[in-house]
Parts: structure tokens; C-alpha cells; sequence
């Protein structure tokens, strides 16, 4: 992971002041990434939608801010909900299958997962701008040019963004659990979701979740035994044995360490 100095990539304060590395003096209203990531590039906090994350603050260490600064022109994506993607194009190779990560957080499982399979291509999807430059970091240091990186809401690069039957795969790795009950309409698996996975999964890909919070998985085992779109790829049905594949991510670790158990749901499109 990258560390170092944070530099602040919140929202800009007024005055003219501090200097950058190279000592010049830096105006806080203009933007920390001019050819980095947009804050919220589809304008989404102005839809009257109920979001699966909190829009939070976040520090960018310097390692991260170096990567955006650096990476993103070239393997970095808005998803500003203007436009259908030619993956294809995306990955340059219209060959290579697709598999989208939602919710990559620091990247760490995304970027080792993206190592040992390289004929498969990963858009990493997530609105964490720390994340993003630290998932950029470390495919560049692992040579790895089979990652792209997705900014803003999954929900509008589904919708939006995603031609159907586009993708070979879909990975939603510790999502945001939501354990309060009033906000459980947040959480990210629900019907509505589903029937969006479906219709941008090639028939017989496969939906991968997991969690460590047991009435999520609960919740997620509900929708998915219920959805006529999906078929539970273990034969006797419920939940999977953890895959090989999967490294062990970060809030699973933390999840790990206050006891919990951890449940990976496998479904494929029919
Ligand atoms: C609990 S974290 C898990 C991160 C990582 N998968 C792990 O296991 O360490 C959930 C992540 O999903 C992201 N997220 C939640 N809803 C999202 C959405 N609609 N689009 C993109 N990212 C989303 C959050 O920003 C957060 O980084």
C-alpha cells in the first residue's frame, strides 16, 4: 500500500496558499487532480436516489496522489453516465473478458487477483479516491495492464454506462453492510440490483458476493435463490465454499478479526 505524507483531497478551502512538492504555491479552489478523478462525475448527488455509500472526505497520501496525478489519464475512467463503453476498446483487446469489481476499497485483493489471472480484464469500480490512487499504484508497480479504474457509481456504469450482456463476470466483495435497520435500503444487493446485474451479464457469468455480516448474507442468499435471472452455482444450493481465487480483503480481515464468519455467495446468470 502506498504511504507517505497526506496531502488533502477534500473539497478545496478558500485561500491562495501552500506549496506543492516542487515548492510552487498552489491555489486551493482548483482542483488537487485536474486530470485525475472528478468529484462525482455523474452528478449524482443531485438525483433523488437512495445511494449504497456515504460520500466522506478522504486524505490521499502522497504515494496515492502521485499515482492519480500520473495513471489516471491513461488507465483511469469517469463514470460520468454520457456515454456506452466499448470495453473492448477500454482494454485494448476485444477479446479479453471483463469482470467488474464494485467496491474495490484500497484495491489489495482487486490488484492480486488481477496478477494471476491476466487474460481477464478488471474494471474496479469505486467512488474512494484514496483507493483509486493506491489501486493505480499498485498495478503499476505488478506491471499489470489488465486493470482499469472506475470513479463514481457503479449503479449509473451499470445503467448508463454498460452495453448488455457486456461483461464475463461481476465481483461485490464486502459490501457496505448498512446494519442499521433503517438503513438496510441502502445496501447494495436487492431485487432492483439484481435485475441491472443480470442484463449487463453474458449468459452463464457468474455474480460473486461475499460478506461478513450474517443477516447480509442472509439477505443476499434471499434475493438471489429468488431471482429468476440467476441459478445458484453450487448444486445443493446456499452459500459456496470461499473460492481459491479470492484473496483475503481488507474489511474481511477486519471483519476476521471481531470474530466474524464469512459467506461467498456464486451465482450465474441463466
Ligand atoms: C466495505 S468497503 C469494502 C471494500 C473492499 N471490497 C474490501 O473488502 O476491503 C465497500 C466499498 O464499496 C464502495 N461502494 C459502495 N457503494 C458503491 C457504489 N454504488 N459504487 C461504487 N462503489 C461503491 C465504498 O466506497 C467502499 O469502498
Amino acid at each position: 500500500m502506498a504511504t507517505g505524507a497526506t496531502t488533502g483531497a477534500a473539497e478545496p478551502s478558500r485561500e491562495l496558499s501552500g506549496a506543492d512538492s516542487g515548492g510552487r504555491i498552489r491555489d486551493r479552489r482548483a482542483p488537487m487532480f485536474p486530470d485525475g478523478p472528478a468529484p462525482d462525475p455523474a452528478g449524482s448527488h443531485h438525483e433523488r436516489r437512495i445511494r449504497s455509500f456515504q460520500p466522506r472526505r478522504s486524505r490521499v497520501t502522497a504515494g496515492q496522489g502521485d499515482a492519480l496525478r500520473r495513471l489516471w489519464p491513461q488507465w483511469g475512467l469517469d463514470i460520468d453516465g454520457l456515454r456506452k463503453l466499448d470495453l473492448g476498446e477500454l482494454f485494448g483487446d476485444p477479446e479479453l473478458p471483463v469482470v467488474l469489481e464494485i467496491g474495490f476499497g484500497m484495491g489489495e485483493a482487486t490488484a492480486r487477483m488481477a496478477a494471476a489471472d491476466p487474460g481477464t480484464g478488471i474494471l474496479a469500480c469505486d467512488v474512494h479516491t484514496p483507493g483509486q490512487g493506491n489501486l493505480l499504484s499498485l498495478a503499476e508497480r505488478a506491471g499489470l495492464a489488465n486493470v482499469r479504474v472506475a470513479n463514481g457509481d457503479a449503479i449509473i456504469l451499470l445503467r448508463e454506462m454498460l452495453q448488455p450482456d457486456a461483461l464475463a463476470g461481476m465481483r461485490v466483495y464486502f459490501p457496505d453492510p448498512w446494519p442499521k435497520k433503517r438503513h438496510h435500503k441502502r445496501r447494495l444487493i436487492q431485487p432492483e440490483f439484481l435485475a441491472l446485474a443480470a442484463a449487463r451479464l453474458a449468459p452463464g457469468a457468474v455474480l460473486h458476493c461475499a460478506t461478513d455480516w450474517e443477516p447480509y448474507a442472509e439477505q443476499m442468499l434471499e434475493v438471489l435463490d429468488a431471482d429468476p435471472h440467476f441459478e445458484n452455482v453450487q448444486p445443493e444450493g446456499g452459500f459456496a465454499p470461499r473460492p481459491e481465487f479470492r484473496p483475503l480483503t481488507r474489511f474481511e480481515g477486519q471483519g476476521l478479526d471481531k470474530g466474524h464468519v464469512v459467506h461467498d455467495l456464486l451465482f450465474r446468470r441463466r
